[in-house]
Order: C-alpha cells, then structure tokens, then sequence
C-alpha cells in the first residue's frame, strides 16, 4: 500500500473540513523561552498550506514527557506562541486535549483557521501500552473533526512512537502523510539504500545503551563509524583505557569489545578518540586539560577526572575523515556543548559538515540535541544538507526498525 500525500487531500478539497494534523512541537525550554525553534518552523509550512486552502485546522502535538495529567510546565503555549508568531496568523491554544475547551473551540473553528490542543500527553492514553485505552482516546480526537474529517500525519519526530495521536488516529480518519514526514523519509532512505561512499557516520550523545542498535545496524554498511560524546568512554575502556570519573556504561563493554571485533572483518572501522578534555568536575568553570586518550587518571585531577569534550587531536582527525565522505550522517553532540568550554568538539564536527556540504556531500544532522546544538553553535541550516527534526526516529529509521506512524499510513 502507498501512503496517501497531503497533495492528494488537497486536490480533494479541504475547505470547511476539520483536519487533525500530528506535529512534532517538541520544542526545547529554558522556562517559557523556546530555545530551539526548528521543530516549529519544519511544522509551519504543512499548517499553513492547509489553513490557506480553508481547512479548520486542529494540531495534536506532545511536549516533554508528563506522567499522563495536566502539567502546566510541560503546556504547549510557548511552542504555539512561537508557532503564530511566525505564521503571521493567530494560532489558538485549547485549555485541555478533549475536555470541553478543545471541543467547544474545534466546532467554533471557522474555514482556514488554527487550533492546537494541548499536551496530548497530558492524556494517560496517549501513551496506553492498552490497545484499547490508546483507541478509545483517538476515538475522542477523531470526533473532534465531526462529519467529513481528515488526518495528516507530519511528526516525523514521533513516528517511531506507537501512541494515539500518531498510529491509532489512523484506522479512524482518511489519512495522509505529511510533507515534512514525506521530505525526512527521502533523505533518510538516501542513507540506507545506496548510501554514496565513502559513508562516514559520526555518532555522540551520552548513552551507548541508546545507539546499540544503530550501531549494531551500520557495521557493515557505513564505511567509518566515528565515536565522541559520553559514549566514547565506554569505547575507550573496552580497548582496556581507564576513564577516571566519565560517564561509563560497564554493562555495555562486552557488547562494545564484540562490535569492534566484528566492525574489521565487516569493512567498517571505527574512528575512537585520541585525546580528551578532562575536567575536575562537572561544570561550565570547571578546571580542565587535555589528556591522551590512555591516560585520562594521569591528569592532575587523577581519578576524579571527568572527560567532557574530545580532544583538539582527535577533532581534527574527525574533521579529516568527513572531509573525505560523500555521504555523512551525525547524531549526537561530541562533548558538554553547552559549556563554552567544552564545546571545541561539537563545533569541530559541525563546522566539517558544513564545509562537506559546500564540497558535494549529502550531510545529514539528525536528532534533536545535535540539531539544537548547530543551531546553538551558531551555524545555519542551510549550511547541511539535512537537519533531521527526528532523534530517536531518525535512529530507529537507520536502525531499519519498523514505524509504527509510517506503517499506520502505509508508508
Ligand atoms: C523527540 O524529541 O525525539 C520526539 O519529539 C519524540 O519525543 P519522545 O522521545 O518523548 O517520544
């Protein structure tokens, strides 16, 4: 089956239509400031397109991860402020998800106006592991459309996520992939069929229990596997290297020891760090130093020293190896970016993207840290080929992993 396209509910006709879009408004915070605004922007285009061809718009979106009731830290009204801020056209914000505010503003909704509900999360179904608790919630927001409803479906952000307002809603409404959804499968199925080599994916973040599958997935597809961030540690100390105070997955050695066993036979190498910055604690005025990758405890802090960013060494040898590729995929900042100080490394490897792209290659920045992270860095995104608006989808895709919101629409 293929997934019916936004073009396709278009050319139906959606004036005086009630259409319920999911978008991805995971917006990161610092109180009710939006400091990263791109899942807002990559959202706006499918609303507004929508609102202009006269459909009552209702946008279903989640933020953070409340425990199932209403939570006024985890509102929606900041990323909707944002949201009509750049529309240039009021966005209104119901008081609960299908109370009787989303429910008296949705039939008030006129032709080519927007309604968000709130936090669909403040909802315990949302989330249900019950299929039909998870049901009869998406029963109550397909009910929001009356007579002649649609549903459009451009979180790619949450597509790995089997929930209500992403799988469920879509047995009950004439469905429809989104552009946004539509544009991230593109580019991320570029990367998994017939990836341009030499293909060099460069991978962060803190966890390494996170990326296992990724990992596990690449070995054998990607032709250089870079390792930074928190995870590094885990790496370093299977090559036998104490790691001081770092972050250190101990469980995960033995799994790393067999992927760095395997990944030679495979022809994939891994790239692991050299050097490191080792601080004295964890901290933006932390004092530091940069130590060779085997001897993280020979820094004046010993033991207690805790690595917080890959070294200058090893970012240029990073920088090297995607200035090769044809073909780059990141995930993960390399260090803590956002202490100025410890943030060389994640601006090494965004700065090489972006030179790779100038040069030809198809970059790809997938995941909301390292997304949030050029931004915050200061680089524009125009200088990649793609910013992902999806973590943790954008992995499970390259994982190879079914979606339930893709499978949902038949995508
Ligand atoms: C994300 O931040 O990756 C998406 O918005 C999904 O959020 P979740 O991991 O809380 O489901």
């Amino acid at each position: 089956m293929t997934a019916h396209t936004l073009d396709e509910l278009l050319a139906e006709g959606v004036r005086g239509r009630h259409v319920l879009v999911r978008s991805d408004l995971n917006v990161p915070l610092d109180g009710s400031t939006v400091t990263d605004d791109g899942r807002v922007r990559a959202s706006l285009p499918v609303i507004a397109k929508l609102a202009e061809a006269g459909a009552r718009v209702i946008v279903m979106a989640h933020l953070g991860r409340p425990k199932g009731i209403p939570d006024e830290k985890y509102s929606l009204r900041p990323a909707v402020d944002r949201l009509a801020e750049l529309a240039g056209f009021p966005v209104r914000l119901a008081n609960d998800v299908v109370g009787p505010s989303a429910q008296e503003l949705a039939a008030a909704l006129g032709d080519g106006e927007v309604l968000v509900l709130e936090n669909v999360r403040f909802d315990a179904r949302e989330t249900s592991k019950v299929d039909a608790e998870r049901q009869e919630f998406a029963r109550e927001l397909a009910d929001l459309t009356g007579q002649n409803g649609a549903y459009v479906d451009d979180a790619f952000g949450a597509v790995h996520r089997k929930h209500a307002s992403v799988y469920d809603i879509a047995s009950l409404l004439p469905s429809y992939l989104g552009e946004l959804v539509r544009a991230e499968v593109e580019v991320l199925r570029r990367l998994t069929e017939g990836a341009e080599r030499p293909y060099v994916v460069v991978l962060g973040g803190s966890k390494v229990s996170d990326k296992l599958a990724v990992i596990d997935n690449l070995i054998g597809k990607a032709d250089r596997l870079l390792v930074g961030g928190g995870m590094l540690f885990t790496f370093l100390a299977a090559q036998g290297h104490e790691v001081g105070s770092s972050l250190l997955e101990a469980d995960q050695i033995g799994t790393v020891q067999d992927y760095l066993e395997r990944a030679t036979a495979a022809g994939t190498e891994f790239v692991l760090p050299t050097d490191v910055v080792v601080a004295s604690k964890f901290a933006a005025d932390a004092d530091h130093e940069v130590a060779s990758a085997d001897a993280i405890e020979g820094t004046a802090f010993a033991e207690a020293g805790i690595g917080l960013d890959i070294g200058p060494e090893t970012a240029a040898a990073f920088a090297k190896e995607i200035a090769a590729a044809k073909t780059v995929f990141w995930n993960g900042p390399m260090g803590v970016f956002e202490f100025p100080a410890f943030a060389a490394g994640t601006k090494a490897v965004a700065q090489a993207l972006a030179d790779a792209t100038t040069a030809g290659a198809l970059t790809v920045v997938g995941g909301g840290d390292s997304a949030a992270a050029v931004r915050t860095l200061g680089f524009a995104d125009s200088q990649f080929g793609h910013i992902s608006t999806g973590g943790g989808a954008s992995l499970e895709y390259l994982e190879g992993k079914e979606l339930p919101g893709l499978t949902a629409l038949g995508a």
